[in-house]
């Protein structure tokens, strides 16, 4: 194959021969990148001529077969939750995260469990780590070893010849950022390398029908590197994510053809590795009984299933002019909002003090379900008084300091009661009469009326 090598700009698309700082039509500054141009061959255009011929076939969408894809079940519960219901055949996921958190293990106990479950011939690429690593991890985990296939390589197209020949039925590559191709000069991990490894390795697994994990390191901002290229070309992103201080990790589906997004699976690492959590609803609680200002505790549903989670908050004078905002597991910009909703709506002013707030356990949350127990655990921290012990809270913010409602609530009061909360702070609209007689509930409207509720 004849190929030509390109620089071509992220913003405009416009195309040059040598590499330059600045691209020439829209002026913006480091934004070309390298990339492949397949020459037309005479072959190549010979078969454009057959198209113009004969062209593809227009069907109506009700004579397709759109019955269920088939499913692999991984034999890990929690991973197949997250994957929308078991492994889809000939599906290239994307897995992410932080080194050392796990994605390595996670897919070496996958392989293992398939071949255990179901004899599904697998091949675990790795290019980070020699095949004696490998096996002595697979070793200290206790896995079967000897029909797990390895190959320690970062040659991309020794890669796909091997996985031609082997025809295994799932290929992890550990990880897409240290395979390289020969078709660019750029050096693996570059974006330019990343993307066309990857989309090289989604043809084959799309043309073979082979299930692809690909492994993908995350950057200091928290995105994926080889940024959010690779996003696109995928069927499935997941993210791990979990405080390294923490042994809880949560596997979140953030892109998923196949299923729901923000489902979460949950393991905890041990010293055999990962262990599924099958009931995680109160391990990320940091305490039942104590007594502390700052700390509040809301139930969240990310995903399918609802969860109680402590959100706390530290506020303190701050001696900065520009006092700081530190949101770990939250979002900063809801944050800065809340903030301003409560200066507003409250009466309560936050501009001399310096904010930080965290979710235990390494847990993030997307929803704004957290915005009302967020608020009350600064607000309990900034007067120096805990809220009521007991009580759970959820509820979303409106710019004007209303207090709306959020979905599954009945569901989010239910599990509460299970783990023994007998109070509640809920919007006016959650109220329904289908709750349990065991919960006393309280209900607001709007900011104004949140404090008195729980004493503040
Ligand atoms: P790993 O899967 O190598 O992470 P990644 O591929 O995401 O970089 O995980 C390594 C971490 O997991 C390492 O810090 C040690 C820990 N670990 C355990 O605690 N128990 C185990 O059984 C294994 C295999 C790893
Ligand atoms: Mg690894």
């Amino acid at each position: 194959m004849r190929t030509k090598l390109l620089f071509q700009c992220n913003e405009c698309g416009a195309e040059t021969p040598k590499w330059v700082g600045q691209c020439p039509d829209c002026m913006a500054w480091n934004t070309l990148q390298e990339t492949v141009i397949e020459k037309k061959t005479s072959a190549n255009t010979s078969r454009f001529r057959e198209h113009l011929a004969g062209p593809a076939e227009v069907c109506s969408l009700g004579s397709v077969d759109a019955s269920e894809t088939p499913r692999q079940k991984t034999g890990l519960v929690e991973l197949d939750r997250v994957m929308g219901g078991g492994l889809v055949t000939g599906s290239v996921t994307l897995i992410g995260g932080d080194p050392g958190i796990g994605k390595s293990t996670l897919l070496l106990q996958t392989l293992s469990s398939l071949d255990r479950s179901s004899a599904v011939a697998s091949l675990y690429v790795t290019g980070e780590e020699s095949a004696q690593q490998v096996g002595l991890r697979g070793q200290r985990l206790g896995l079967s070893l000897d029909s797990l296939r390895i190959l320690t390589e970062n040659h991309l197209e020794r890669i796909l010849s091997v996985a031609n020949k082997e025809q295994a039925k799932v290929i992890v590559i550990d990880s897409i950022q240290t395979v390289y191709s020969d078709m660019l000069q750029s050096a693996p991990g570059s974006v330019a390398q990343v993307r066309e490894c990857a989309a090289q390795l989604v043809r084959f697994a799309k043309q073979t029908n082979t299930s692809l994990f690909l492994v993908g390191h995350v950057t200091k901002e928290g995105a994926l590197a080889g940024p959010r290229v690779l996003e696109h070309m995928v069927d499935t992103v997941l993210y791990f994510e979990g405080d390294s201080s923490s042994r809880y990790r949560v596997v979140r589906a953030v892109k998923n053809r196949y299923g729901a997004v923000n489902e979460l699976g949950i393991f905890a690492m041990t010293d055999k590795g990962l262990r599924e959590v099958s009931n995680p609803s109160a391990i990320f609680l940091s305490r039942y009984d104590d007594h502390v200002s700052g700390s509040a505790i809301m139930v969240t549903r990310e995903g399918t299933r609802p969860m109680l989670v402590e959100v706390q908050a530290l506020v303190d004078q701050s001696h900065l002019g520009n006092p700081r905002r530190v949101a770990l597991g939250l979002e900063q910009n809801r944050l800065a909002m809340l903030l301003a909703v409560l200066h507003r709506h409250a009466g309560i002013s936050m501009s001399d003090q310096d904010v930080f707030i965290n979710v235990v356990g390494g847990m993030r949350i997307t929803e704004t379900a957290a915005d009302l127990p967020l608020l009350l655990a600064i607000v309990s921290s900034f007067k120096n008084k805990p809220l009521p012990n007991n009580m759970i809270m959820f509820g979303e913010i409106g710019l004007s300091g209303e207090i709306r409602p959020v979905q599954n609530g009945i569901e989010r009061l239910n599990e509460a009661v299970k783990h023994g909360f007998k109070q509640s702070l809920i919007p006016m609209a959650n109220k329904s009469k289908e709750i349990s007689s065991d919960m006393d509930i309280e209900t607001v409207t709007h900011l104004s009326q949140v404090m008195e509720k729980v004493g503040l």
